[in-house]
Parts: structure tokens; sequence; C-alpha cells
């Protein structure tokens, strides 16, 4: 395998010329308001498209000051995690970063999926994804020195297409697989109760304000698609731009080297000397905004009740007073009393710990994909979704109603 490494940078190369022309394409496309690139050409746009989608990928920020430094997650990461424990715990591998040698070390068997070593090579390769490894040779051995995260970690997930957790990678969709908990509580260098609390959030969920509040009560992974045109992000709308919220995460939960005030929340973090944050924060947004929510796959849902659940969703369930517009929110006009969200009451409620005290009305484009729902994903289905708008809201609808408005729901 050694040897085959040889030929790496040529397809990472190919692969990154590839990725490059995709963006380009889907620049194109671009031109709306708010991609961070008003007035730029359609060349530049593209460019800067391009550029955040390598952030995107694979810039840590300098956040293994982190993750490496702090919880010394490279220990345990570069010799305790197998490729199999690693995708037991939701990590992703990128099908398109292995050279034809690893893909056939794999089907073959010859590549020890079991084995720690194969991690280290998959993170030489930059196969595994939201994750970036530091891997040098340490007396004759590839040994992994330092170890950061990306935005793909949490919003990136891959189609499969090679094997379970292995395949293309899809940026924007969030991985609901993942377990960011269960992969901080291997730190060495967190006590017994900090450990508890990690793993008590479970897979696809993740607690953003754990690390500033002490209150525990972790939110689903969203999506980062389907954002463009919508100037309130998060659950809780606490930001007007993408750009507010990406540079909360990437110095306040990642660890990245920079600095994130907000007097709303009483705020005010400065990682390290140099800022590695703001200067990307632009491609960043522009490449998040760039991404188009996933259609419904063609046969997934029932057209004809569709049709009947879009006037259920239009009349007798109100939906559309809330959820309203092409992307089905309001949420550039108003936010909402937490008693709106049908999650809510909870305790410690999450509104509360926000920097609106509010809810922002969901868009609902891709929601087809993107199961289970509401901030703390209490509904499993869009059947339950409908279910429990009708029951807590007495909607009166009839089961043929609530089973039609899934449908529609699917169908976004
Ligand atoms: C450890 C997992 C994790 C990582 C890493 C992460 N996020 Fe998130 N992200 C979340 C969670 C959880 C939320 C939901 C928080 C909320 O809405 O209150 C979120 C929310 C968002 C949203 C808001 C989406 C919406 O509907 O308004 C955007 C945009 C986003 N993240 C982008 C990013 C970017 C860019 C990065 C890298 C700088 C990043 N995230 C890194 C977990 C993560
Ligand atoms: C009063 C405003 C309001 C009305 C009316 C309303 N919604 Fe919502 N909806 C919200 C808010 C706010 C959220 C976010 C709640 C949360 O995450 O806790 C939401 C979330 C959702 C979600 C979850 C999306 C996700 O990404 O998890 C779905 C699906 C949804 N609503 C469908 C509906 C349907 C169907 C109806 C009609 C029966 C409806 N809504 C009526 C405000 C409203």
């Amino acid at each position: 395998m050694r040897k085959e490494l040889g030929s790496l940078g040529a397809v990472i190369a190919a692969a990154a010329a590839a990725t490059a022309a995709a963006a380009l394409v889907v620049g194109c496309g671009g031109g709306g308001s708010g991609g961070g690139g008003g007035g730029l050409s359609q060349e530049d746009q593209a460019a800067l498209v391009a550029q955040g989608q390598q952030i995107f990928r694979f810039d840590t920020f300098g956040d293994e000051a982190q993750w490496s430094d702090k919880l010394r997650m490279h220990e345990v990461v570069g010799t305790a995690v197998s490729p199999e424990a690693a995708l037991a715990v939701g990590l992703k591998v990128d099908a398109q970063a292995l050279p034809a040698a690893v893909v056939q070390g794999i089907q073959d068997g010859s590549i020890d999926l079991k084995s720690p070593a194969t991690t280290v090579a998959l993170l030489k390769l930059d196969a595994v994804v939201g994750l970036k490894g530091t891997v040098e040779t340490v007396g004759g051995k590839d040994a992994l020195t330092r170890l950061g995260v990306t935005c793909a970690l949490c919003h990136s997930t891959v189609d499969n297409s090679f094997a379970p957790g292995i395949g293309k990678r899809l940026d924007g969709w969030p991985n609901r697989d993942l377990d960011p908990g269960a992969i901080i509580a291997l730190s060495p260098a967190l006590d017994a109760a900090r450990k508890a609390v990690y793993l008590s959030w479970g897979k696809g969920k993740y607690d953003p304000r754990f690390n500033i509040d002490g209150l525990s009560k972790p939110v689903v992974i969203p999506p980062a698609y389907g954002l463009e045109g919508i100037h309130s992000v998060t659950f809780t709308g606490d930001g007007t731009d993408i750009a507010y919220w990406n540079r909360y995460v990437a110095v306040t939960q990642m660890g990245g080297q920079g600095s994130f005030t907000d007097v709303r929340l009483n705020l005010s973090i400065t990682n390290g000397t140099v800022d590695l944050v703001t200067s990307k924060l632009p491609a960043l947004q522009a490449y998040q905004l760039s991404l188009k929510a996933p259609p419904a796959p063609a046969g997934s849902f029932d057209a004809a009740a569709a049709a009947r659940g879009r006037l259920v969703f239009e009349g007798a369930g109100k939906c559309v007073t809330c959820h309203s517009g092409a992307l089905f929110t309001d949420a550039n006009s108003m936010l909402h009393p937490p008693g709106d969200s049908m999650a809510e009451p909870e305790v410690p409620s999450y509104a509360a710990r926000s920097a609106t005290r509010m809810y922002r009305t969901s868009p609902l484009r891709g929601v087809w994909q993107h199961a289970p729902y509401f901030h703390d994903g209490s509904a499993a289905t869009l059947e339950d979704v409908a279910s429990t708008y009708n029951t807590r809201q007495s909607l009166g609808l009839s089961p043929q109603q609530i089973s039609d408005l899934a449908q529609y729901l699917k169908a976004q």
C-alpha cells in the first residue's frame, strides 16, 4: 500500500480539478442575493464558491489547538480507532479520495478495516470526511501527529455508493449517523462526568451551547443546504447571515483561531493570536449558499396524495401562515415565541439559551431528506410531524388528511 500512496498526488489533483469544474457549474446558477459576492463577475463568484468548498471540506481554522493540544484526539484516533470503529460512530469515507489500489484492497480484503493503521492511512489521503490529520513518519512508520475537524464533519455525508459509509461526498447534507458526543468522549483529557454528558447526546445530535452555558440538551444537526434567500440562520434565528453562525461554530465550537463576540449572549471569545477565520467567511458563505436542497427522489412519495396534502397545508392545517412563500418560511420577516415550536415546552428550553429566545420557522425544502424533525428530533417521521400539529393545535384533521399532508411534505 505504501507504494500506491506515491500516486496519491496525481489522484488528489485530478479530484480537485473535477470538483472545481463542478463548482463552476454550480456557481453559474447563483447570482442571487446574499451570496457574499454581490457584484462579482460570474467567474469571480465561481472561484469564490470553489474556494469555499475547499474551506468547508478541509479547513480547520487551526482548531488542532482544541482537538489535539487540548483533547489529544490524535493519540486515540491514531492508535486505537479502526475504520470499522470510525464508521460505527458515523464517520464517513470519501470514496473519490481513494486511489484505485486502495479501493481494490478494501474490496479484496487485503486492506484491514479493523486496523487503526488503516485509519491513519485514510487520514493521510484526506479521505475521512470532516477530519483533517497531519501524518508524519515517526520511527519509520506513519503516525498521526495532529488532528482537527472541519465543517464537513457534521454537515456532509456520503452516498454509500461504494459501501455503507463510503461513497461520494454530499455536502450540506447533515450527517445524522454521526455521534459527535461519542467521538469527543474518546478524548483522554476529559473526566468521567464530562464524558457522561457527551455520551448522552446520541446520533445526529450536538449541543452547540453546552461548553458555553453548561446546560446539556442537544439539537439535531441541520442541513447546510437550501439557505439561499433566507436571512435568518439557526433554529433560533440568531444571525441574519450564515457568516454570523459560521464564525460562532468555527471559534466557539471547533476551537478555530479567531474571535467571536455577541453581546446578546454575553459572550466574547478569542482563541490564539492570529485570526484564521475572518478572511474565510465570505468564501465559506458563498459555497453554502450554492448548495441547493436536494429534490425528492422520483417515486419516493405519492403524487396524488401530495396534491391533496397541499390543500391541507394551505387550508385546514394552517401551515402556510408560518411556512409561507417559495422557501416555506416567514424567517425573513419574523421569529416566533417558544410556544410556536411543537418541541416546546422542554427543559432546558433551547430558545432560552439562544441570542433571540425565539424560534425561526424552519424552511422545508429538502425536508424529506433529514428526519428526525424539530430542533430536538422529537418527530421521527413527517407523519409524526403532521399528527403532532393536528393534536397540539386541535386542527381536527382526519387520518387521511394527516397522511396526505405528510406526502406533501415528502415531495418538498
Ligand atoms: C460538531 C458538529 C458541527 C460542526 C463541526 C459544525 N456544525 Fe454547523 N451546526 C451544527 C448544529 C448542531 C447546528 C444547529 C444549531 C442551531 O440551529 O441552533 C448547526 C447549524 C448550522 C447552520 C445553520 C443552518 C440553518 O438552518 O440556519 C449552518 C449554516 C452551519 N451550521 C454551518 C456550519 C459551518 C460552515 C461549519 C464549519 C465552520 C459548521 N457548521 C460546523 C453542528 C455542527
Ligand atoms: C405558528 C407558526 C407555525 C405553524 C402554523 C406551523 N409551523 Fe411548522 N414550524 C414552525 C417553527 C417555529 C418550527 C421550528 C420548530 C422547532 O424546530 O422546534 C417548525 C418546524 C416544522 C417542521 C420541522 C422541520 C425540520 O427541519 O425539522 C415541519 C416539517 C413543519 N414545521 C411542518 C409544519 C406543518 C405540516 C404545519 C401545518 C400543520 C406547520 N408546520 C405549521 C412554525 C410553524
